[in-house]
C-alpha cells in the first residue's frame, strides 16, 4: 500500500505525545507544522528541528492570527494541544477553559476555511466517568466527573456539528499514555510508579484493585499515522476508544517491580478511594484493525533506559517532567 501523505498541523505538537509523534509523521513523509507554547521546553523536538518537512511555529490555539498563519497549506490537524491534567486544569479553570473549550470551534471553524480536509481530536477515556457495566464501549453514556472531561464532551459534540462532506472528523479517547518522551510526564500513573521505583525503592498502593487502563506511546503515536492512513469513508465521524489492557494499579505495580527488581518493596494502604475505569478498545480493533503491540512492561523497559542513560535527568523534581509544577511556574494567562 502506498502511504498518503497529508500537510498536518499538530497542535500541541511539542507536548508528551506529539514529541513521539512528530518525529513518527515526518519519518513517513508528511509535511508537518507544530503550533505550540512550547510550554515544557523549546528543544524537545530538537531531534528533527532542521527536517526540510518541518515547520514550528511558537504561538497559542487561542489566537486567531497565530491560527490562521499555522493553518496555511494544511489539508489535516491532529488536535492535541490543551491544558492536560486535572490538577493543571483546577489551578486555574478560567485558562482550562479558553484553552479547552473556548477556542475550540473558532479553531475547527478556521481550518475548515482553509480547506482542512480530515481533523482528528485527542478525547479521552475520562468522559466515561466511572462504569459499573463491564464493557465500556463508545455508545456509552457519557458521565464526565471533570471540569477537564466535560470539555473534552463538548468539543466531542462541536466537532460532529461542524462535520460536513469534504470535513472528515474523528475522535480518539485515548487511555492514559505512559512511557518515554522527549517531553516527558511523570505525572501518570505507569510513568509515577516507575519513578518511584527506581529512584525511592518502593512503590505506595492505594487500595490496588481499581482499573486504571493504559496505552504505550509508541502505540498512541501509531494511531494517529494509522488514522491518516484510512479512507474518510473508514473514519468520517467515527469515535474511538484506544487503550491496551484494563490492568488493575496492583497488576501495574507488579510489572513495574518485576522489571525494577525484587528488592522492590510494594506497600499497600488502605483507601476510601474505589474509582475504577476501564474502556473497551474492540470498536477500533473490529472496524479498523488497529491493536495496540507495545506492552505496559515495555513502557517500564523505556522508562528505567532513559534514567539510566541520561535522556531524563532528576525525574522526581524536574518541574518540566510535571505539569501541574510547570503551569504554575509559567503562569500562562
Ligand atoms: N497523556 C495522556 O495520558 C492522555 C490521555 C488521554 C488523552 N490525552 C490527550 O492527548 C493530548 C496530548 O496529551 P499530552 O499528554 O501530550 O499533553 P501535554 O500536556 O504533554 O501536551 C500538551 C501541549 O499543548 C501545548 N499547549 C497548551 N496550551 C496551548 C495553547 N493555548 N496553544 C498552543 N499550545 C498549547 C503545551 O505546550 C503542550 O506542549 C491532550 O489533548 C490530552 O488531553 C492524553
Amino acid at each position: 500500500m502506498t502511504e498518503k501523505t497529508w500537510s498536518v498541523l499538530v497542535t500541541g505538537g511539542a507536548g508528551y505525545v506529539g514529541a513521539v509523534l512528530v518525529p513518527k509523521l515526518l519519518s513517513v513523509g508528511h509535511d508537518v507544522s507544530v503550533l505550540d507554547l512550547y510550554l515544557y521546553g523549546e528543544e524537545v523536538l530538537n531531534s528533527v528541528s532542521n527536517h526540510p518537512k518541518l515547520r514550528q511555529i511558537k504561538g497559542d490555539v487561542r489566537d486567531t492570527t497565530t491560527v490562521e498563519k499555522s493553518l496555511v497549506g494544511c489539508n489535516a490537524v491532529i488536535h492535541l494541544a490543551c491544558i492536560s491534567n486535572d490538577p493543571s486544569y483546577d489551578l486555574d479553570p478560567e485558562l482550562g477553559r479558553s484553552i479547552n473549550h473556548s477556542s475550540f470551534r473558532p479553531f475547527v471553524q478556521a481550518s475548515k476555511a482553509v480547506g482542512v480536509e480530515r481533523f482528528i481530536y485527542a478525547s479521552s477515556s475520562s468522559v466515561y466517568g466511572v462504569k459499573d457495566d463491564p464493557v465500556v464501549t463508545e455508545d456509552l453514556e457519557l458521565e464526565p466527573l471533570t471540569d477537564y472531561s466535560k470539555f473534552k464532551v463538548i468539543c466531542e459534540r462541536e466537532l460532529a456539528e461542524e462535520q460536513e462532506p469534504g470535513f472528515s472528523t474523528c475522535v480518539v479517547r485515548p487511555a492514559t499514555v505512559c512511557g518515554y518522551s522527549p517531553r516527558q510526564r511523570m505525572d501518570v500513573i505507569v510513568n509515577i510508579l516507575t519513578n518511584f521505583a527506581v529512584n525511592k525503592g518502593t512503590i505506595r498502593v492505594f487500595g490496588g484493585d481499581q482499573k486504571r487502563p493504559n496505552i504505550h506511546i509508541e502505540d498512541m503515536a501509531n494511531l494517529y499515522l494509522f488514522l491518516l492512513q484510512k479512507d474518510d469513508a473508514e473514519i468520517d465521524g467515527k469515535i474511538y476508544n484506544a487503550g491496551y489492557e484494563n490492568h488493575t494499579v496492583m497488576q501495574l505495580a507488579e510489572i513495574v517491580k518485576n522489571v525494577v527488581g525484587d528488592n522492590l518493596t510494594i506497600n499497600v494502604e488502605p483507601t476510601d478511594d474505589q474509582r475504577s475505569y476501564h474502556v473497551s478498545s474492540d470498536k477500533i480493533y473490529k472496524e479498523l484493525g488497529f491493536k495496540p503491540t507495545h506492552t505496559i512492561e515495555q513502557a517500564v523497559i523505556d522508562l528505567v533506559a532513559a534514567m539510566k542513560d541520561g535522556r531524563l535527568n532528576d525525574t522526581m523534581n524536574n518541574p518540566l517532567y510535571f505539569n501541574i509544577k510547570r503551569m504554575q511556574a509559567v503562569n500562562l494567562k
